[in-house]
């Protein structure tokens, strides 16, 4: 790369951003074949980061310089009742009731394979939609490596054998629990907010598609950080894991790497979000309207029903198929009142 400190480069091909660092040693754990490596020294390295972290660099620069600046995402957005909260689940692995955390791990490693999907996403022509050039933006990468990017490192490449996020959350489990310690689960399906109509009805129906779908992953990328943490608390939780303590504590180092490589999406969503914002895009009408305010129209919205009322209806429907779980067990009643003791 040429690109001096003044003027770093805003342009990047589809390989640079998919290319990954010269690694040390393979990223293999419980035998599985997962994505990203180790550098010389022995530090974890996210996969596809060669490129794309210089390159957001630039463009984060590039939008400050312009008066942007990247979306401020904020920890209010980390917000919402808990059921079951970190508390309730030590309280049930401790009693013996060990399938609910095991299944956590599994359903979220199915949920991350789903996230292959933003690689599909049908980015449309910006210059129809944009006043402004986003050939030198993150926005204007999306559809050049970016969006494939995050959904390989989400579902990884099942045909050559590397695991992504999916995988690494089964390698996780597995450490702390043991190969088939339980049976399969599947994911239950998700809440989906009722649908209002269109948000940004005076733009073309592909750019508003665009826009909530990047901000939509942001939340959902920025509310995966509280059960990253509430994951890794558990494996480490001295004792818990018996025999495989040891075992549970690289667990919890895996989910350390996740973590390590989910900082490149919230940034990047941040930044296309702060893009977005910038621009000016065309109406329908053939008027323009500034991305802020289309941000403004439904951002709060999506906000409070991710924080709010879907933590809500998560809880309510949790609530009912765990208290039928915990009186499955011979010592329920007594499991049952110290784990409802330890509600929010
Ligand atoms: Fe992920
Ligand atoms: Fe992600």
């Amino acid at each position: 790369m040429s690109a001096t400190i003044d003027q770093p480069r805003l342009s990047y091909s589809n390989d640079e951003l998919l290319s990954s660092h010269d690694y040390a040693a393979p990223h293999v754990v419980a035998g599985r074949t997962l994505h990203g490596g180790f550098l010389a020294d022995g530090t974890y390295m996210p996969p596809r980061a060669l490129g794309r972290v210089p390159a957001l660099k630039a463009w984060e620069q590039a939008l400050r310089e312009r008066g942007g600046q990247p979306f401020p995402a904020s920890s209010s957005l980390l917000g919402g009742v808990r059921l079951p909260n970190t508390e309730q689940r030590l309280i049930l692995h401790r009693n013996g009731i060990t399938d609910e955390f095991w299944n956590m791990l599994t359903v979220v490693g199915k949920i991350e394979a789903r996230g292959a999907f933003i690689g599909l996403f049908p980015v449309p022509d910006l210059s129809m939609y944009i006043v402004e050039d986003t050939t030198t933006m993150g926005i204007g990468h999306l559809a050049g490596g970016l969006f494939e990017a995050h959904g390989i490192d989400e579902g990884g490449i099942p045909a050559e054998g590397i695991g992504g996020h999916d995988e690494m959350w089964f390698a996780a489990r597995d450490l702390a629990f043991g190969p088939d310690a339980h049976p399969d689960v599947e994911p239950q399906p998700g809440l989906a907010r009722e649908d209002g109509g269109r948000y940004l009805p005076e733009v073309a129906q592909e750019i508003e598609d665009l826009f909530s779908f990047i901000a939509n992953v942001l939340i959902i990328e920025f509310r995966a950080e509280i059960g990253f943490a509430e994951t890794q608390r558990i494996l480490r939780t001295p004792g818990l894991f018996g025999e495989r303590s040891d075992d549970a504590v690289l667990a919890a180092e895996i989910v350390g790497r996740i973590r390590t490589d989910e900082e490149i999406h919230v940034r990047s969503l941040n930044l296309y979000l702060g893009e977005l914002q910038s621009v000016t895009v065309r109406t329908l009408d053939g008027g323009t309207i500034a991305g802020a305010s289309l941000v403004d129209r439904f951002w709060d919205g999506m906000v409070h029903w991710a924080t709010v009322e879907k933590p809500r209806l998560d809880a309510e429907r949790t609530r009912e198929r765990l208290v039928e779980r915990i009186l499955q067990d011979p010592d329920g009643e007594r499991i049952l009142a110290e784990f409802q003791a330890a509600a929010d």
